[in-house]
């Protein structure tokens, strides 16, 4: 995902100092915080624009026509345009805010359930969906009656192309399929899978919850209908996300929520709807927190998100590498290019229990499903710990985990 121009070289130790919370101990230990895939830590840059909007500018937007609610309304503004370009959007109006990616996924749900969709119609997911971007389907098809199809991944959690043409039919209306698995750190062929859908006259939506946050994306080039983001994974605040939506996709689309903001009129007998993005805007929206992720996303800007890429893909080789010389441990998921999403096992160990040893050890990794059940299955597993890496991850903490994991293997063997 890079655009082929020099890749700087990160300084960690000057960008770890950004991050407040890094300086805290874990029961009397170093903090090694490797679970950025379930929510990153948020760098001084982030903090501040919060903290001064609300300490300077704040009130509500758009509503206004007094100075604090015209710098709200222009910082507000400011953010949308900082992630359409973050994303390379034709115009801010495609960007959305929502409350995260779950209530994206459900906008669409919703949306095009009212709009594009009839009973008997087809949408095609992949087995490994993030249970954020199949529930809102099983609603619909509770609703509507519409069939949902799925595509088999393969061991490492890539996509057979060849299999996901199968699925096509005359009824197949949308495809929404993850870009970058939250388990095992696969990228999916974003643009292919888009001109396929295409071929087929159906939309097709990504969760890039995951992917925004390891590399470039440019929604124009992959020419998909929607993107999904999640704020807190982006290092920015919770309770805000990100929809983005082809301007000729949005305007066809009636509203999700009712209420303040997303109409041009209301009387006694009837509503008219707001255009896009503001139709999908209902009440007061996530001010500071659209204002904190427009900050991030600036921050990972200025770090470069190339740089950031590669720093994390040396992360990401250093752990293979000395997890390939435990035989106690299987990694799930080795897909070139994969992200620093490592999901494992240890012989004999329950995923809880590696977890609550690495913890007492200062390492916190996540265990469970994941949010991903489908996916375990498919793995035939019902749980995996997974480690996974940010920008501000060292080898130190690779070693930590290693370590850890030695630890716990000879505690629990
Ligand atoms: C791949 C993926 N999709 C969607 C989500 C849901 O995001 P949120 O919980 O912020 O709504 C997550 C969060 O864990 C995720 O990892």
């Amino acid at each position: 995902m890079s655009d082929g121009s020099p890749i700087n070289e990160l300084d960690v130790a000057a960008l770890r100092e950004e991050f407040p919370i890094l300086a805290r101990e874990a029961y009397g230990r170093p903090l090694v915080y490797l679970d950025s895939a379930a929510s990153a830590q948020k760098p001084h840059a982030v903090i501040d624009a919060m903290s001064h909007a609300m300490e300077h500018s704040y009130a509500n937007v758009h509503r206004g026509l007094h100075l604090l609610s015209n710098e709200a309304t222009a910082a507000y503004e400011d953010a949308r345009k900082t992630i359409a370009a973050f994303i390379n959007a034709g115009s801010p109006d495609e960007i959305i805010f929502t409350s995260g990616g779950t209530d994206a996924f459900n906008l669409v749900a919703y949306a095009m359930g009212v709009a594009d969709i009839s009973e008997g119609d087809e949408i095609i997911l992949s087995l490994a969906e993030h249970h954020s971007n199949i529930v809102p389907w099983h609603l619909l098809r509770d609703r509507k009656g519409v069939v949902l199809k799925w595509i088999d991944i393969s061991d490492d959690g890539e996509l057979d192309t060849k299999a996901y043409r199968a699925l096509f039919t005359a009824r197949t209306k949308l495809v929404a399929v993850t870009h970058m698995s939250n388990v095992l750190g696969a990228l999916t062929p974003a643009k292919q899978l888009a001109a396929i859908a295409h071929e087929y006259g159906a939309k097709i939506l990504f969760d890039g919850c995951q992917a925004g946050v390891h590399g470039r994306v440019d929604v124009r080039e992959i020419d998909c209908d929607f993107y999904v983001m999640t704020g807190h994974k982006l290092y920015g605040p919770t309770g805000i996300g990100v929809l983005y939506g082809k301007k000729s996709v949005l305007a066809a689309l009636p509203p999700f929520k009712g209420g303040g903001e997303m109409i041009d009129m209301v009387t006694t007998e009837a509503v008219t709807y707001n255009d896009p993005p503001h139709r999908f805007e209902a009440g007061t929206p996530p001010i500071l927190e659209a204002i904190g992720l427009g900050a991030a996303l600036q921050w990972m800007n200025a770090k470069g998100i190339d740089a950031i890429a590669a720093h994390e893909t040396r992360l990401k080789d250093h752990v293979l590498e000395e997890l390939a010389k435990f035989i106690f441990v299987r990694v799930y998921g080795q897909a070139p290019g994969k992200a620093p999403i490592i999901a494992f096992a240890v012989e004999g160990a329950h995923p809880h229990d590696v977890s609550a040893i690495l913890d007492r050890t200062g390492v916190a990794v996540r265990a469970g499903h994941h949010c991903a059940q489908p996916l375990m299955k498919r793995l035939g597993v019902t749980a995996t710990a997974r480690a996974s890496f940010a920008a501000y991850n060292t080898h130190e903490d690779v070693e930590a985990l290693i370590a850890g994991l030695k630890k716990t293997h000879e505690m629990l063997s």
